[in-house]
């Protein structure tokens, strides 16, 4: 399989780095639907970036989190006994690289689990994330698919605490940025509206690509015009789609009416299982769908459980910054079209 560079962003990446360049004061949400190219935009801007920074980058989607004990152990990462011990946190600060977990070793760890409060953990991160800075360095702060920890309790709800943690390390102490991406548009719907993260936050929509990138994008692959047309009608802008139509030899037209095939069975055995189940919901779920016959996008007020099901169901993104509700990528579009027409 040959690598495909990277692509674009232009915009994304200047919008990151104006907000590197000034004092951290806001809370950073990174959104949009899946497979947007969230992570890959974040990896890039850290290779790109000076060595002035000092990045944590953690992506919660491979960890296993059922608890607050967790959660706290993917966020560390020790300190591999070799050489001399690191003892204090300036050593344990020499050994950061431009990007890692946050640093730390087995006598710090018993402090940050003492008692289970996460007040110990966000106390070490913080005297760790001075001490950064006093050698020279700005702390920035990366944590991918947060939303998984949806559901961990410490007490009351984890994520409140973090958020509290969050704000502490922006707009309070200035001392690091905060990045937090998710592609769970039911997560960024529960922080649009909760009431500690008002004005204290901004968010960042990374989308899947428009018309005029995915052709660029296609050319440095030799696509001909059709087969440009071809990818654009079943693929959109979606970065991951794309890059699987790249990395087809031959028949490209045959693989994007697979994809589009897969898909839309899917998205039967989805809709006509909940018919078996519960009719009401279904005519609901189907009035959703039958919206998208002829448009893109729609407005929303509200995200009802018709909605809701169809955005955990990763048929729909929910754009709760705009308002805006959308399939999840215009292979999803074409899918829905198809199951439709086939009522
Ligand atoms: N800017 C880009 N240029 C080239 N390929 C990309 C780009 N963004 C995403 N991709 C491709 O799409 C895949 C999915 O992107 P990813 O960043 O994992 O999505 P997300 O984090 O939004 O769910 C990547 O593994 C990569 O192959
Ligand atoms: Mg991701």
């Amino acid at each position: 399989m040959r690598s495909i560079a990277f692509h674009n962003r232009e915009k994304e990446i200047k919008e990151v780095m104006n907000i590197l360049n000034t004092e951290p004061t806001l809370i950073t949400f990174i959104y949009g639907p899946m497979n947007s190219g969230k992570t890959e935009l974040i990896g890039h801007v850290i290779e790109e970036l000076p060595n002035e920074y000092a990045v944590f980058y953690i992506n919660l989607r491979t960890k296993f989190l059922s608890s607050y004990d967790d959660f706290i152990e993917s966020l560390f990462e020790m300190e591999i006994e070799g050489g001399r011990r690191k003892e204090t946190l300036k050593e344990l600060v020499s050994s950061v690289t431009k990007v890692a977990g946050i640093p730390i070793n087995r006598e710090f760890l018993d402090y940050v689990f003492k008692d289970k409060k996460p007040k110990n953990a966000f106390s070490y991160i913080i005297k760790l994330f001075e001490e950064v800075k006093d050698a020279g360095k700005q702390p920035v702060l990366i944590l991918d698919e947060l939303q998984k920890i949806r559901d961990v309790k410490v007490n009351g709800p984890l994520i409140y605490e973090l958020f509290n943690f969050f704000i502490d390390l922006t707009k309070e102490k200035h001392l690091a940025h905060v990045f937090v991406a998710t592609s769970d548009s039911l997560f960024i719907e529960s922080i649009y509206s909760e009431a500690i993260l008002q004005e204290r936050c901004r968010y960042l929509l990374v989308d899947d690509f428009d018309k005029s990138t995915v052709i660029h994008f296609l050319d440095k692959y030799k696509f001909s015009d059709t087969a440009k047309e071809v990818a654009w009608n079943c693929c959109g802008g979606k970065p991951v789609c794309l890059v699987e139509l790249i990395n087809t030899k031959g028949n490209r037209k045959g693989k994007a009416e697979e994809l589009l095939k897969i898909r839309k069975g899917q998205i039967e055995e989805v809709v006509y299982s909940l018919e078996a189940k519960d009719k009401t919901m279904f005519d609901a779920v189907m009035g959703v769908l039958s919206e998208f016959l002829v448009n893109d996008k729609t407005h929303y007020k509200y995200l009802s459980d018709e909605i809701t099901f169809l955005v955990r169901k990763n048929i729909i993104f929910a754009d709760s910054v705009n308002k805006e509700l959308r399939p999840q990528s215009r292979l999803n579009l074409l899918a829905i079209r198809a199951v439709l027409k086939n009522v």
